[in-house]
């Protein structure tokens, strides 16, 4: 089976949590638009939901598949948000934003009361770190922003190159919400939580790619079969 087809497999097994009525967060990058996909075809068939995007990218998509969208201004609360990773470990820790999405899909995730996170097996880990920490940023002061970076790295026993992400014109890529993203090399990362909220701290980090606390459940999609696991 191809990675993509592993990919709609987990997208497939998500859309069983999907109930009538629901207001749904939808993500971004290639697994959550197998979601969208499979979530227009049931909305064709009569599936009443509501949802909102987490990027334009899947904004464009949804409306091609006839999903009736919202923002987070006009409802209060999400039932559920369905969105990819980049990594998992064993403890629901996540590193998102390889696709750019990271903060709408925070935004969304953290105003959602459950969510799935859906995968090809590849992306679980024991550690996170091997993907590169997507860290999006203001360019403003961009040097202070990477100094104050390296240091809290240091400070969790990690360094690494920090790379800003180009898009394919060789310029900075821009986010949706018009920011820089620093892609971090970190090759381990031991204590995601801790890290996490010391990147929080950095007045110039808009976000980062680290989810702690947020994925309720992980679909896993292998050439064995599909591994749902459920945090405690
Ligand atoms: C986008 C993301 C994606 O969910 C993540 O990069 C995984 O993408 P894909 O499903 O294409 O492997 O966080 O910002």
């Amino acid at each position: 089976m191809t990675m993509d087809e592993l990919k709609r497999q987990a997208a497939a097994r998500a859309l069983e949590h999907v109930r009538d009525g629901m207001k749904l967060g939808l993500g971004s990058g290639s697994t959550a638009k197998h979601f969208v996909e499979l979530l227009g075809e049931r909305v064709r068939g009569g599936l009443n939901i509501i949802g909102v995007p987490t990027s334009e990218a899947t904004r464009a998509d949804a409306q091609r598949w006839g999903i009736p969208l919202t923002s987070l201004d006009d409802i209060d609360r999400l039932d559920l948000t369905v969105d990819g990773a980049d990594e998992i470990d064993p403890f629901f820790n996540v590193i998102k934003g390889g696709g750019g999405a990271l903060l709408r899909e925070k935004i969304v995730a953290a105003a959602s009361d459950r969510m799935i996170v859906i995968a090809d097996d590849s992306k679980f880990v024991e550690t996170l770190g091997r993907f590169p920490l997507p860290v999006e940023v203001i360019p403003f002061g961009l040097s202070a922003t990477r100094r104050a970076m390296a240091q809290v790295f240091a400070e969790t026993g990690g360094s690494g190159q920090m790379v800003i992400r180009k898009a394919g014109n060789s310029h900075a890529f821009v986010t949706d919400g018009g920011h820089w993203i620093i892609d971090a090399h970190l090759g381990r990362i031991a204590d995601a939580p801790r890290l996490a909220e010391l990147l929080n701290s950095i007045p110039g980090v808009v976000e980062h790619g680290l989810f702690i606390g947020l994925a309720g459940m992980v679909v896993l999609a292998g050439s064995q079969g599909i591994r749902v696991v459920e945090r405690p």
